[in-house]
């Protein structure tokens, strides 16, 4: 990288923390990007779960250029009839379990985040929400909000207020299911917490969380942004639990590398959205045209190349491959969402450098330092598998 870029992006790109990574990327392919020099890095954080059909794949990047020389934005959401939107809501709606089959269109994450809060607060006509411990589901007031912070509240208490009448509760505690009440508007609950470190949960609290929201009238969202379209090994997680939100917001993947989220929920609950009052929820961008192409592309090549199916067997490789390294206290998996736990930070700092040396793109999670991350494009092959273990096997071997 030059000196000049290297100066201006930390002049001029706004700053998320003291130490970026710093490493240009010139362009990226399949599981790898690719520096100016030429030099390859595994790719395994998929930009954060987002990257599952590969960089650059061709029937997505085909679907962006034909979609955005017919037309990109025209109008707000909601008003004009496109094409994008509709094939793709339809095609989600049968994907998804029956009940789920309205479709609102966002930009992001947090804003799918915030939508279903809005929807279930009116909803209801409550104004409790109710999230997890050591969950993350945006940076937004109302999704920071919800962000239930492991200990104290080093995360928030810069930026307070945020929203009131919220809590957290421990994922996993049955004891805390009691904390949900007829007060309550929603709980929001990740099926698998990802920025907590891949917390998958246990038998029956799923079933148990969903049993008890149905009794006092609250509404279940499941924040699938993550682990939805096909990183637990099911298109959608809640599918490997067998329990069905009255909302699930997505994002992430659901783009196919383009800026898309959703959240779904049935045609009854979503309608409050259009009176009392009217425009309850809009946007100008949500649902761009070629967002939706990309993302439609991308979950017609999920589907059509049975990439899903082979999602299990490819993070249980991982795992196999590096279990019995010394260096390696635990590994939780969920699909191909991997924490590779060191039990040490400072163990982990060291890994992250040496990763960058050997060219490994990981990175650790948001409430957890002491394990690395392993996400990486669904459409990985079992040889690069080996290979990308082989390089990280080198380096654990250097702590
Ligand atoms: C589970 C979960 N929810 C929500 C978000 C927020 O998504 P975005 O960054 O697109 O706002 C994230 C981002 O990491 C996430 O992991």
């Amino acid at each position: 990288m030059s000196e000049i870029l290297r100066k201006q992006f930390l002049r001029h790109i706004a700053q998320t923390s003291p130490s970026p990574q710093l490493i240009e990327v010139a362009r990226a392919e399949g599981v790898f990007f690719y520096t100016p020099e030429g030099k390859p890095y595994y790719d395994l954080i998929s930009g954060v779960s987002v990257s599952n059909v590969g960089h650059a794949n061709p029937i997505v990047v085909e679907a962006v250029q034909r979609q955005a020389a017919e037309y990109m934005h025209v109008m707000v959401y909601g008003e004009l009839v496109e094409r994008p939107q509709v094939e793709y809501a339809r095609r989600l709606a049968e994907a998804l379990p029956e009940g789920l089959d309205s479709v609102y269109f966002l930009n992001s994450g947090a804003e799918a985040v915030e939508g279903a809060l809005k929807l279930a607060k009116r909803y209801t006509a409550r104004t409790e929400m109710i999230s997890m411990r050591e969950a993350y589901h945006g940076s937004t007031h109302g999704a920071m909000s919800m962000m239930g912070t492991p200990e104290g509240e080093e995360w928030k208490s810069a930026f307070r207020p945020l929203l009131p009448d919220t809590k957290a509760i421990r994922f996993n505690s049955f004891d805390d299911l009691a904390l949900i009440t007829e007060r309550t508007a929603c709980v929001l609950c990740e099926p698998v917490q990802g920025e907590a470190g891949v917390r998958l949960p246990v038998e029956g609290y799923l079933q148990a969380l969903r049993q008890r929201c149905s009794e006092v009238g609250a509404l279940l969202i499941f924040d699938e942004i993550q682990v939805g379209m096909g990183r637990s090994g099911a298109m959608f997680a809640m599918q490997k639990y067998g329990v069905t939100p009255d909302i699930v917001c997505l994002a992430k993947a659901l783009g196919g590398g383009m800026p898309l989220s959703a959240f779904v929920s049935s045609q009854e609950i979503m309608n409050t959205l259009t009176h009392n009052p009217v425009l309850g929820h809009i946007t100008t961008f949500g649902g761009h045209p070629v967002c939706c192409a990309a993302g439609l592309a991308a979950m017609k090549y999920l589907q059509n190349n049975h990439i899903v199916e082979e999602v299990e067997r490819k993070g249980a490789l991982y795992e196999e491959l590096l279990a019995d390294h010394p260096a390696v206290r635990e590994i939780r998996r969920s699909g191909l969402l991997l924490a590779v736990e060191l039990g040490d930070s400072a163990k982990l700092y060291k890994i992250m450098d040496l990763f960058i040396e050997e060219g490994i793109l990981s990175d650790w999670f948001l409430f957890c330092d002491t394990a690395f991350r392993i996400s990486p494009p669904l459409v990985i092959s079992d040889s690069e598998i080996r290979d990308s273990v082989k390089i990280i096997r080198r380096c654990l071997d250097k702590l």
